[in-house]
C-alpha cells in the first residue's frame, strides 16, 4: 500500500519459523541491492543480483513446497501456483532489466511479489507447520 523505503525486513514479516524467515530474509535484501543499484548502475550489477534472486527464490519456493507435501497441507497446490506466478513475474522483471530502467517499478514489485505473498500465504502456511510440531528456531548455524 504505502510506499516503502526498507532497509531490513519489517518485524511483521518474521513469521515465526526461523529457517523461513532467514530466507524471506536474503530475498528481501537482494531486492534491496537492486533497489540500490537500478537508478546508478545497469547491466552487469543488475544481472548478477537478478541471477542470484532467481537461485535463491528456487531454493526458497522448494523448501516451502516440500515442507507443504511433507506435512499434508491442504492448500499445497494454491500455494505452489502461487509461487508459479511468482516466479513468472521474477522473469517478465528480469526480462524488463535487460533494456528498461526497472527503478520505478521496484518497489511495487517488492510489494506484490514477497510482501504480499508473505503476509497473505506463508503466514498461513507457518501457523500449519508450528502446528504439526515443526521446530520454529531451528536454523542453519552458518547464517
Ligand atoms: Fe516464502
Ligand atoms: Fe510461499
Amino acid at each position: 500500500m504505502t510506499s516503502h523505503h526498507p532497509s531490513l525486513l519489517p518485524i511483521e514479516f518474521e513469521i515465526g519459523i526461523a529457517e523461513i524467515d532467514l530466507q524471506h530474509k536474503r530475498l528481501y535484501s537482494l531486492l534491496e541491492r537492486l533497489r540500490n543499484v537500478t537508478d546508478k548502475h545497469f547491466g552487469y550489477a543488475v544481472n548478477a543480483i537478478l541471477a542470484e534472486l532467481d537461485l535463491e527464490t528456487r531454493i526458497h519456493f522448494a523448501v516451502e513446497e516440500s515442507l507443504m507435501r511433507l506435512l499434508s497441507f491442504s492448500e499445497t497446490d494454491a500455494h505452489v501456483s502461487e509461487h508459479r506466478h511468482l516466479t513468472d513475474q521474477l522473469k517478465i522483471f528480469s526480462q524488463r532489466a535487460q533494456d528498461h530502467d526497472i527503478s520505478d517499478g521496484l518497489s511495487n514489485f517488492i510489494q506484490l511479489w514477497l510482501i504480499d505473498h508473505i503476509d497473505k500465504h506463508d503466514r498461513e502456511l507457518v501457523a500449519y507447520f508450528l502446528s504439526k510440531g515443526v521446530d520454529p528456531v531451528a536454523a542453519p548455524k552458518d547464517n
